[in-house]
């Protein structure tokens, strides 16, 4: 399985994008791992729109996900500059209100890749 979503750049379009992945996702996954890999996505999601295309309304975020064999993998795009660094953008407190959703992604997903304005994260099953 191969589908895509365009949103806008808004943040009440990130509820959008968890409906459409929940609606893929809840047929093949336990709940909870379902649950790690959602949350995960509204704060890539919400980053793409925030740090990415900085609210503007008329840029987009697209999102790609991808169904294998044995792993689930999704890119979220943007029309931005793209992330550094992951490990200087991990390096934000946590204990401060920014800079968790970085370390969630790494910590939940089996592996993050950035290419400059997209993210794509593997995750496996369970
Ligand atoms: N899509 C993106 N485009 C550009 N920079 C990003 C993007 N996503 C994350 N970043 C950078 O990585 C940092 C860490 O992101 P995150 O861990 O989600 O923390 P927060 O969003 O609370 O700042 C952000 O503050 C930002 O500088
Ligand atoms: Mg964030």
């Amino acid at each position: 399985m191969n589908v895509k979503i365009v949103i806008k750049s808004q943040l009440c379009e990130v509820e959008k994008v968890y409906q459409w992945l929940e609606g893929y996702l809840l047929p093949l996954l336990k709940n909870k791992r379902l649950e790690e890999i959602l949350l995960v996505m509204q704060e890539i999601v919400t980053n793409a729109i925030i740090h990415g295309n900085y609210n503007h309304f008329n840029k987009k975020v697209c999102i790609y996900l991808e169904v294998a064999k044995n792993q689930i993998i999704l890119m979220v795009e943007d029309e931005g500059e793209g992330i550094k660094s992951l490990v200087e953008a991990q390096n934000m407190d946590y204990m401060e209100e920014n800079g968790r959703g970085l370390k969630l992604a790494v910590l939940i997903s089996d592996r993050i890749e950035l290419n400059h304005n997209s993210i794509r994260l593997w995750f496996s099953f369970t």
